[in-house]
């Protein structure tokens, strides 16, 4: 899974002949679509403790902080709303949404050595089609050490090369992805923009940038700002509105005092939680809470 190697390599599992891929490419596949992209604070390990808290029935469902997409996926609603404030990251839905095929084509042209990976670094995405970025996004995620998305106050990607092995891409689950997200409405930007249009009998799982545990943490380098703690309060003053709308929504954050405290009002559900992209090992391990208003 995590080969590190001291050297960089010059072989990617990826650089395979090109008719496998094209083969693979017009396969009909009928899989059920998982992230593609390894997310900071991805929830794909935690959906069974999560998903059999949500209503058992909704008219739309809303994810503003898509992240990974580990829970929209799972969850396959055929009228979903999914949004981020990362554009890089809603670009490549939207590509792979679009022209999942080609986004796939371009991933095989590129290398995985560090010479390679630094070079397509610092190229600047918006310098790029939207193929061509997106590519150059789930590359990125592939190759970079930990699968860490971190941007410095310019935007601009500055992740370590990770040296691993690995393909950057499954073909059935790109396929699967892009069938997927056609059904959603993708939107980008702050996520009281993308729950505007909720209504009563909708249902949102917030899942924000976590409440540091204290200390320094990178996990809410997710964008060029950051999500400080007035945006914790202004996302429980939107939820506060919402319930009295009638709309239910859970919540995903991490188990603190201000967390517990912004929240006091509501059902909360202790969810244990496995933080990979953690580099202090003894903070891998944290406990979690799901708030629900229902
Ligand atoms: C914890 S991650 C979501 C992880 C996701 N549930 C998954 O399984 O991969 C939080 C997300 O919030 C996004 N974000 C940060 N600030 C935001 C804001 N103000 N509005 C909307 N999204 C924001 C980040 O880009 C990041 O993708």
């Amino acid at each position: 899974m995590l080969l590190l190697s001291p050297q960089p390599m010059s072989i990617s599992l990826n650089a395979q002949p090109e008719f496998q891929f094209n083969i693979e490419r017009t396969t009909v596949v009928s899989k059920k679509a998982e992230p593609f992209v390894k997310w900071a604070g991805g929830k794909q390990a935690l959906i069974s403790q999560l998903v059999p808290h949500f209503p058992k029935s909704y008219t739309r469902y809303f994810e503003p902080f898509i992240g990974g997409g580990a829970v929209f996926f799972a969850t396959r609603h055929s009228k979903a709303v999914i949004s981020d404030q990362n554009e890089w990251l809603i670009d490549t839905y939207e590509a792979v949404r679009d022209n999942w095929q080609a986004v796939a084509a371009k991933l095989d042209t590129l290398p995985n050595t560090k010479t390679d990976y630094l070079r397509i670094r610092a190229i600047l995405p918006k310098s790029l089609d939207l193929v061509d970025r997106a590519a150059h996004f789930v590359y990125l995620n592939k190759t970079c050490f930990r699968g860490l998305f971190r941007v410095n106050r310019q935007g601009q990607y500055n992740v370590p090369y990770g040296a691993y092995d690995r393909r950057y891409y499954d073909p059935a689950n790109l396929a699967a992805a892009s069938a997927a997200l056609k059904g959603a409405t993708v939107l980008r930007g702050d996520y009281e923009a993308a729950v505007v249009g909720v209504n009563e009998g909708d249902f949102a799982y917030f899942d924000p940038p976590y409440y540091k545990l204290g200390g320094y943490s990178d996990f809410n380098r997710y964008t060029a700002g950051q999500f400080r703690e007035r945006d914790q309060v202004r996302l429980a003053a939107l939820c506060n509105e919402l319930t009295e709308r009638g709309v239910k929504w859970a919540l995903s954050n991490s188990d603190t005092p201000f967390i517990r405290a912004l929240y006091k009002r509501y059902r909360m559900v202790t969810v244990n939680a496995r933080r990979e992209i953690n580099l202090k090992s003894q903070e891998r391990d944290v406990a979690e809470l799901l708030v629900l208003n229902y």
